[in-house]
């Protein structure tokens, strides 16, 4: 996978995923070219002059509960939840750019009004956010990084952990759901002695239950298809 360098405040950061697939449609090229502007959050740019210093998301969604998707992918888990969850505003990450070209054609089709997004990296908003200002955030399976000298590229390392835990309310609740059982290990052993979050686990089968309000994503169906098994993992920001 190629390598880009993000450039934020602090220094140069590395992401490894891919921006760029092989081929957009041509709609989802129109998709691209008349409506990611307009749901686009300005001044999250990796580009310092046209960076804003502070992002809050109060800015864009007013005193709703803003929740956060990390990796929507093809974006149906995100909008899903906006259909099911007017009242609340949605941001959604993704650097891959034909995940967000999906994306925007589940939007036009469903005709959701309540989300925004930033095409890229989590950490720009990260860097950029206020202490306490999301209610919920998602990490729907994230980049599994299987080999063990990549492990610390994972989601679940202080890296991520730490900037999301600042951004979480009290209260918030943090979903994690992977299909890899090395992923669970990694989160909880970096979570449970965490002292921002704890692990809402009712029951030993809790982990095999997938939330009342889910929906199954690209991803897991893929996970399904080749005989692996999901594991859902709910926390609240204390
Ligand atoms: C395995 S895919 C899962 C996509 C989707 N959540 C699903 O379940 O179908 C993981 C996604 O996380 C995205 N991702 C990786 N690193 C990220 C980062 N630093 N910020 C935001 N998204 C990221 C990748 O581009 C990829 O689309």
């Amino acid at each position: 996978m190629g390598q880009d360098q993000s450039i934020p405040k602090d220094g140069w950061r590395n992401f490894y995923g891919r921006r760029h697939g092989k081929h957009l449609r041509d709609s989802q090229r129109g998709y691209l070219d008349e409506d990611l502007a307009e749901l686009s959050l300005e001044g999250i740019s990796r580009r310092e002059e046209d960076r804003l210093d502070r992002f809050d998301p109060a800015a864009r969604f007013g005193d709703r509960p803003v929740w956060l998707e990390i990796g929507f992918g093809g974006g149906e888990h995100m909008v899903h939840q906006a259909a099911l969850n007017p009242q609340v505003g949605f941001i959604g990450c993704e650097p891959y750019i034909n995940g967000v070209a999906m994306l925007l054609g589940k939007v036009r089709q469903a005709g959701v009004e309540n989300l925004a997004v930033h095409p890229g990296d989590v950490r720009d908003l990260f860097d950029l956010m206020p202490d306490a200002c999301i209610d919920r955030a998602f990490l729907l399976y994230p980049d599994p990084w299987p080999k063990k000298r990549h492990h610390r590229r994972r989601f679940v390392t202080r890296d991520y952990l730490d900037p999301l835990g600042r951004v979480l309310k009290p209260g918030a609740i943090f979903r994690v759901a992977t299909d890899i059982p090395d992923y669970v290990r990694q989160t909880l052993e970096e979570l449970m002695p965490d002292p921002n979050f704890e692990w809402l686990a009712e029951g030993p089968d809790d982990w095999r239950r997938p939330w009342d309000d889910w929906i199954s994503t690209r991803y897991e169906q893929k996970a399904l298809r080749e005989d692996r098994t999901p594991h859902y993992l709910t926390f609240r920001r204390i």
